[in-house]
């Protein structure tokens, strides 16, 4: 993935710069990053201060003693450009550098992650720094990759924002009467008749134009790849050579990440799941989720940038990992196709806020620590594994994962505004697929779907201009299609589509909904699967739907809608469009969905039926194929193989017909592949 690096990578984020005043502890840290089969760390990440402590005036001999100590010793350098946090210096001269929030109240300096991205005096500032960095390390050997900045997110809304929020939209809109006519702005007499009256979304101002909303969300996105390509192009200036990525975050709504997808080389994650918060089976698959979801984006293999090696301390709660979770944990991510694996941090910091927080290296300061061996035996077991890095991850299944349409979702003022939480949704659907051990790929609605068998759409309640062609023609030409209620309301100006949902593609699935029935919390209908009689229990939204077509495989069995259709199947042109009317109980999934992946014949990772909390997913080179068995339960387990004879890579031996899995841990088994 990183042509100068030959495997895994393994490390962590390290900030020397803490340490300065204390040699010992730098010196320790080399001999304890070889123990513990470290080869990157991510360096200058919150370094700005130290590097240009006044303005103009530069500081890079530390870095430079840093950087070739780190690589004599056999280290690698993630460099990462500082500009996540800036001096106080440029906050007291520049006051625009500083965000204004959505109360238009300008923050004071402070934190992170609190700067404009329009302001020219940032971009200036940040730029000449960058540069200076470029110009020295680019080319040093070191040097493997740009980490810019640091988890963009936030917004800003300045006059400057303000300003090219308005271009932004002039050049989308073209003229006032097309925006307006876009954001059905007479509804409350909302209409704008100069540009200048058109401002960012405010809890003191404007906020119910959903079509606004979007827009601005839009342009946080389109603004923070704008700052962020300005990083790229001007070190990138020095050695085009050299990759750059950025950190996502988990769960993080604020930015549309797909878009980032031509812009960054290589997409990179920092995930903080809640191990043994509750269902450690739940959280793995929900995690399982987002790791494919950061491999989808460039369709390659990601980085996981941060994770914590033992715990954090920001969550509620924050709990270390039982024994075996660090390594299934760690090597979750690379089963899910990272290949790199590090850590927030490499040593505490000893004060200021995250002096609590997980680290390699702990304030005791030596390796005879649990935290310490269970990093160890990552490293270790990352290089037996060596031939699986640059492998790659194949899928016939892509679930839709739309930013957009889970903004507009959550603005939609619709029939629940409690409990369509579209993470859940899109993730009680991926579950099948992860109990049942096949791959899934993710995509939005500008990704490409005609290589895929199924594609699932849960919850698609916006359909962009021109998807629906993209649906359509994916169905007639063979594919199988899943949408789900609440689907195909409105299109990408938040406007309701006229004429029946969903929208324009009633006749491809064949129904047309004519209302939506809610269900409080503490109520449930039942729904019938005609195929097996089996009843399922429905909560949440029920979709009162006609048939216009299609076949109904299933209906309501109480309350007045009873006996109307509550799953349907259309044939049209070679494929088939399904609609769920219904958020079902888990089993309805697991057993629906079945049935469809029995009929195209999606196969499994390995052809065997999987116990609760056990997971198959697979990576595949030319010649062999890499099957992780990860058990998220407490139990030991055994599963059955098929009559294939594999080679387990962590222990060495062949496996045949069964293998046992102890509770929270993983193997990997290789697998030639018949040629
Ligand atoms: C109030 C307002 C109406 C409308 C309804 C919606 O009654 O006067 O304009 O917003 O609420 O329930
Ligand atoms: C984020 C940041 C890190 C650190 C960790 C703590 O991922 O990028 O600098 O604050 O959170 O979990």
């Amino acid at each position: 993935m990183i042509k100068k690096v030959n495997g895994f990578l393994h490390g962590a984020d390290y900030n020397p710069e803490q340490w300065l005043d204390y040699p010992e502890i730098l010196e320790k840290d080399i001999e304890l990053m070889k123990k513990a089969k470290c080869n990157v760390m991510s360096i200058g990440i919150f370094s700005w201060a130290k590097l240009e402590p006044e303005e103009g005036k530069f500081d890079f001999y530390w870095l430079d003693n840093i950087i070739n100590k780190l690589y004599e010793n056999g280290i690698n350098t993630i460099l990462a450009t500082p500009t996540g946090a800036r001096p106080a210096w440029l906050s007291q001269k520049y006051k625009e550098v500083l965000r204004v929030s959505e109360n238009r109240v300008r923050n004071l300096h402070g934190q992170r992650h609190n700067h404009c991205y329009s302001s020219p005096i940032y971009r200036e500032k940040s730029g000449i720094l960058n540069s200076k960095l470029a110009e020295r390390y680019s080319k040093h050997p070191a040097v493997i990759l740009w980490h810019i900045s640091n988890e963009f997110g936030g917004e800003c809304h300045c006059d400057i924002c303000q300003n090219e929020f308005k271009i932004y939209l002039q050049n989308k809109y073209k003229d006032l009467e097309t925006l307006n006519k876009a954001w059905w702005t007479t509804f409350w007499s909302h209409t704008f008749t100069s540009w200048d009256q058109i401002e960012s979304p405010s809890s003191i101002g404007e906020n119910q134009i959903h079509a606004l909303n979007l827009d601005w969300k839009r342009f946080v996105t389109y603004k923070t790849i704008d700052f962020m390509k300005h990083e790229i192009t001007t070190v990138k200036k020095y050695n085009s050579e050299l990759p750059a990525t950025t950190n996502f975050m988990l769960y993080f709504d604020g930015l549309d990440y797909f878009k980032f997808k031509d812009e960054v080389d290589i997409v990179s994650f920092d995930c903080y799941p809640e191990w043994h918060s509750e269902d450690n089976v739940e959280v793995g698959y929900k995690t399982a989720a987002f790791y494919d979801i950061m491999r989808s984006i460039k369709g390659q293999p990601f980085m996981l940038m941060e994770s914590t090696p033992s715990m954090t301390n920001w969550q509620r709660v924050s709990k270390l990992k039982k024994p075996g979770m660090h390594l299934l944990s760690s090597l979750q991510a690379v089963a899910h196709g990272s290949d790199t694996v590090q850590y927030f941090q490499w040593r505490k910091s000893r004060g200021s806020s995250e002096k609590l927080h997980g680290a390699v290296v702990d304030h005791y300061g030596k390796s005879d620590t649990r935290v310490f061996r269970d990093v160890t035996e990552v490293g270790e077991v990352l290089e037996k594994i060596k031939n699986v890095c640059n492998s790659e991850t194949k899928s016939k299944v892509a679930i839709v994962y739309d930013w957009e349409n889970m903004w507009a979702l959550k603005d939609s003022q619709g029939p629940r505004n409690i409990g369509l939480d579209y993470n859940e949704i899109v993730t009680e659907y991926y579950k099948v697929f992860w109990d049942l051990g096949i791959n899934v790929d993710f995509v939005d609605m500008e990704c490409e779907i005609s290589k895929y068998d199924l594609v699932i759409a849960p919850i698609l309640y916006m359909i962009k201009d021109g998807y629906q062609e993209k649906i359509r023609e994916f169905v007639a030409s063979g594919g199988n299609f899943i949408t789900t209620y609440f689907s195909g309301i409105v299109n990408e100006t938040d406007l309701c589509y006229l004429g029946g949902f969903p929208g324009k593609l009633m006749d491809v699935f064949g129904v047309r909904s004519e209302e939506v029935d809610t269900l409080f919390d503490n109520e449930e209908n039942i729904i019938e699967l005609y195929k097996n009689k089996q009843e399922y229990k429905c909560t949440h939204i029920c979709d009162l739907i006609h048939l216009e077509g299609a076949e109904a495989l299933g209906e309501y069995k109480s309350d007045f809608y009873k006996g109307r259709p509550a799953i349907t199947k259309n044939n049209f042109g070679e494929g088939k469009a399904y609609y769920i009317t219904s958020r079902n109980e888990d089993s309805f999934n697991r057993e629906f969905l079945s049935s469809i992946i029995n009929e195209i014949g999606i196969e499994k990772n390995i052809d065997t039926i999987l116990p609760k909390g056990v997971s198959i997913s697979k990576r595949e080179k030319e010649n062999c194929e890499y099957l992780f068995i990860q058990n998220y339960s407490e139990e030991d387990i055994e599963i059955n193989l098929d009559n294939k004879e594999y080679f387990n890579i962590i222990k060495e031996t062949i496996v045949k017909e069964k293998l046992t899995i102890k509770g929270y841990s993983i193997e990997i088994l290789e697998r030639k592949k018949l040629v």
